[in-house]
């Protein structure tokens, strides 16, 4: 037992020790020295070689979605290398699917540049812009939940199809040494051109989220890039489901705006939910736009009231307020936003309810 113990241990300290060596050796020994990078075989820039490509991108103001800000978690920084890629790394694997394997799909955070490469990316993106705002409204919404506005100067203003998202960026502070960027949906009237509003919840010893609790102020400038993604409105006149909980009321903020300014009238049940009472927010907003949209309908519902807090609205889970109110959803179309475990949840509940799967519509903040 003893010498199966000191075995392991021996193989581990090596292995651990040849890891060392290796990031070392990729630190300060290897040198790739100039490398070009050409896209759509037309832009052609030179870079440094041995950093990331998604940053190489960045640096030229070439915008890719990077959810995770780089950490190969998300697999939304995905671009076609024709040439110089090398193999796919297992870091990357999970988040493609075997064809996209076969035709050069990429995560554009993992590869380090080496030698020179030839990619190409899809023309939306080269439209991606950045944006110079200044923060100029901090708004409490729940104990964890604040609005934040940017209004927009360099450009003055941004068009984007309501639900979609913005990379903003977080810059170095006491604490995270490196600018991170991080998704968040646009929770503002679209009309309002020159305005992105962000509604944000505190994740605990989060990089971004402490910033924009602790560090951000009004009068602030910031930089963000965007707009991405493509949970929006289908232009089909089916009932809907919205489901949300917590931050995830961000993109349904928009929709609804942009629903009220097109006269849309399709029927919707928006199912809004929270632990407690103190989890919920932007009731009397919610209440706005049921007057000012006929088939719109918002159903708070919270799991189990705080001792202490009133609360007259639906109780459970938003997945059990969803099989209270409906017996057959074949038909309707379901919009889900916020954590990829209640997004999960729900999908299963909506569609055992007879929704067809391709008709579930979400956006997971993961
Ligand atoms: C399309 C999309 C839209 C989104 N929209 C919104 C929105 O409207 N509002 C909103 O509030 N959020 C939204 N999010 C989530 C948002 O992008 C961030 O993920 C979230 O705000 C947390 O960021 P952070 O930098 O504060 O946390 P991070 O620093 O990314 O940390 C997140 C968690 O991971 C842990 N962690 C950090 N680093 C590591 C590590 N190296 N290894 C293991 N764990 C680690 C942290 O402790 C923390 O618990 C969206 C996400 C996506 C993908
Ligand atoms: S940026 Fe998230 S996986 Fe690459």
């Amino acid at each position: 037992m003893g010498l199966v113990a000191i075995s392991v241990l021996i193989v581990s300290l090596l292995a651990a020790g040849l890891a060392l060596l290796l990031v070392v050796a990729e630190r300060f020994i290897a040198n790739y020295g100039s490398c070009e990078i050409e896209i759509n075989k037309d832009k052609k820039f030179t870079v440094e070689g041995g950093q990331p490509l998604l940053s190489m991108l960045v640096n030229e103001k070439i915008f890719i979605p990077s959810a995770c800000g780089g950490r190969g978690t998300c697999g939304y920084c995905k671009v076609k290398v024709t040439e110089g890629g090398g193999l796919i790394l297992p870091t990357e694997t999970p988040f493609l699917t075997k064809q996209e394997q076969e035709e050069g799909i990429r995560l554009s955070c993992q590869i380090k540049i080496r030698n020179n490469l030839k990619i190409e990316i899809p023309q939306e993106l080269l439209r991606v812009k950045e944006y110079q705002c200044i923060c100029t409204r901090i708004e409490d919404l729940t104990y964890d939940m604040k609005r934040f506005r940017f209004e927009l100067k360099n450009p003055p203003q941004i068009e984007y199809i309501p639900g979609q998202y913005m990379q903003l960026l977080c810059p170095p502070y006491k604490g995270s040494p490196e600018e991170v960027y991080r998704a968040y949906s646009i929770a503002s009237d679209p009309a309002q051109k020159h305005i992105v509003d962000l509604i944000i919840r505190r994740v605990s010893n989060g990089i971004c989220t402490t910033w924009c609790f602790e560090y951000l102020k009004e009068g602030d400038s910031v930089r963000m890039n965007g707009p991405y993604g493509d949970f929006r409105l289908s232009d089909s006149d089916a009932p809907m489901v919205f489901v949300a909980g917590g931050s995830g009321m961000a993109p349904f903020v928009s929709i609804l705006h942009h629903m009220e300014h097109t006269g849309n009238s399709r029927k919707v049940k928006y199912f809004y939910g929270g632990n407690q009472v103190r989890d919920l927010c932007l009731d009397e907003e919610m209440k706005r736009f049921e007057k000012a949209l006929a088939g719109f309908e918002y159903i708070p519902v919270v799991v189990e009231p705080a001792q202490g807090e009133s609360w007259e609205g639906q109780r459970g889970l938003v997945t059990e307020a969803v099989q209270r109110a409906y017996s057959d959803l074949s038909g309707h179309e379901g919009y889900l936003c916020g954590s990829p475990g209640m997004i999960d949840a729900a999908t299963k509940v909506l569609t055992a309810m007879g929704m067809n799967k391709e008709r579930v519509y979400y956006d997971k903040f993961a």
